[in-house]
């Protein structure tokens, strides 16, 4: 943990990925019950952006676990409109509160938060940065889907380079050892900043996967090609495929296909066509057989309302394993339970 504060996933191990989803998974059991166990204690909620699922969950979090909460719900009820900084905003709110989850439009604001914070900051999304407790929500679904959170093949696709729940998804991907698949929207790529710092962090590199033997084009209207490419650790028969490509002997169907949704306010544009969208016939071809359908929400057309009922969809699970994860957030950021690995003290 940075400050005690989770601000990227880059603050978190291993270890304690897995107990924030071992806690989870124990509140998940009884969600709607009540405990005491944060009573006393108060939760600031400052979105600065708009939000749904993330505010919400966070407060129903922190309600059934017995504490309460203050909210600001958009930057112009606040100082901030008047001029007031950011770091004089968050001296005062920890004066009021026991923890403050906060949502900023601009990218780093929750780690300049946690470094003046007297209470522990939340990230609950950072500009087209990071937003690591939506990535808890997905490791959380992914390992109920699978039992296992190693050896998965997850494709990412669609707006790469602002979405900032990709940016936390594939961290935590590849922290966790897993090769991950990205299918960018046309002009939608991850910059190369962040394809440099995924590789040197995690030691792995990028293949291209050649449109003829991976079947991301049909994700696609129109003949559009699409371009497709995998972040995995180093191995010859890989290096084999890429660069003569050879038939690999390895399934490189994906395990889930997780949508996101043209971020328009961080100025991207789909005008150009080609994003990657699902429906019900794509679905049903053979190399995305396997794959369950995931999106962090909202979605506009990337994910077909028709898919709502699909066996495969998984994107309401998502969003209902937001409580669970943050009642567990809270608990262990708080003190109120004990992590099992000492790294994070
Ligand atoms: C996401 C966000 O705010 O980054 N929403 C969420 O919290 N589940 C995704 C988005 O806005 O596209």
């Amino acid at each position: 943990m940075y400050r005690n504060s989770l601000t990227e996933m880059r603050d978190l191990e291993i270890e304690e990925i897995m107990d924030i989803l071992d806690l989870a998974t124990q509140f998940k059991a009884n969600v709607k019950g009540h405990t005491e166990i944060a009573s006393g204690l108060l939760m600031a909620s400052l979105f600065l952006e708009p939000s749904t699922r993330t505010r919400g969950s966070f407060e129903a979090a922190m309600k059934r676990l017995g504490g309460d909460t203050i909210t600001t719900t958009d930057f112009k009820s606040s100082s901030m409109e008047k001029g007031e900084t950011l770091n004089d905003s968050i001296r005062i709110w920890g004066n009021y509160c026991d923890l403050i989850v906060l949502r900023h439009q601009e990218s780093g604001a929750p780690r300049v938060a946690a470094n003046i914070s007297s209470v522990p900051i939340m990230n609950a999304g950072d500009g087209r940065n990071e937003h690591p407790t939506q990535a808890l929500c997905d490791l959380l679904t992914l390992k109920e889907e699978f039992g296992t959170l190693e050896g998965l093949n997850i494709a990412i696709c669609g707006d790469l380079r602002n979405g900032r729940t990709v940016h936390s998804l594939a961290y935590g991907l590849l922290l966790l050892g897993n090769p991950v698949t990205f299918v960018p929207g046309n002009g939608l790529d991850l910059n190369d900043t962040t394809k440099k710092t995924l590789c040197d962090n995690f030691g792995v590199v990028l293949s291209e996967l050649p449109p003829s033997q991976v079947r991301y084009s049909d994700l696609f209207e129109g003949n559009h090609e699409a371009k497709a490419y995998r972040l995995h650790k180093p191995t010859p028969d890989f290096d084999e495929y890429a660069y003569n490509g050879k038939k690999l002997d390895i399934d490189l169907r994906p395990v889930a296909l997780y949508f996101t949704r043209c971020q328009t306010e961080r100025g991207s544009d789909t005008k150009e066509a080609g994003y990657p969208k699902v429906n019900q016939n794509n679905l049903e071809t053979e190399f995305f057989s396997k794959a369950v359908v995931m999106h962090p929400l909202p979605r506009l057309d990337e994910v077909s309302v028709a898919l709502d009922d699909h066996p495969r969809s998984r994107y309401f699970q998502q969003a209902a394993n937001g409580v669970p994860i943050r009642m567990a957030l809270i608990c262990l950021m708080l003190g109120l339970k004990a992590w099992s690995s000492v790294t994070s003290q």
